[in-house]
């Protein structure tokens, strides 16, 4: 956990920031996650997000907040052989999307909006459209 170092910004739009503390840029990202690999970057109020590729290995439009929606544990990776999201405390499943597959989870996972500038630095804000999932 101490690898995340929260970064709070003014407003409801933060800097993607990697393990290391680094700003995520994107197409680095995107280069080293080329087979729908995902991982976790400090988002919003410095908690941990999922970042994920599309099919054509772009980051997708949506980052998903890491914690499960039962009682908060970390979900897993990305597990590409059951194709969905799984949490390692009770076993909740949750699609690409995030969307909850499988309980106890109550809810799908929350989502934050990515965008990449024009220096290539990705960054999360507060998702204000409607939910695509339901
Ligand atoms: Fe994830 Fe319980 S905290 S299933």
């Amino acid at each position: 956990a101490a690898a995340f170092v929260a970064t709070k910004a003014q407003g409801a739009t933060v800097q993607a920031t990697d393990r290391k503390g680094a700003p995520v840029v994107a197409s680095q990202w995107e280069s080293a996650h080329n087979n729908g690999r995902t991982d976790l970057v400090a988002g919003l109020d410095g908690e941990p997000y999922i970042l994920l590729t599309d099919d054509t290995g772009k980051l997708t439009e949506y980052a998903l907040r890491a914690e499960c929606t039962h009682l908060g544990c970390l979900v897993g990776p990305w597990d590409s052989a059951r194709n969905r999201f799984v949490c390692p405390c009770h076993g909740s499943e949750y699609d690409r999307t995030g969307k909850v597959l499988r309980g106890p989870a109550p809810q799908s996972l929350k989502l934050a909006k990515v965008e990449v500038d024009d220096n290539d630095f990705v960054s999360l804000s507060t998702w204000i459209e409607p939910d695509f999932r339901v």
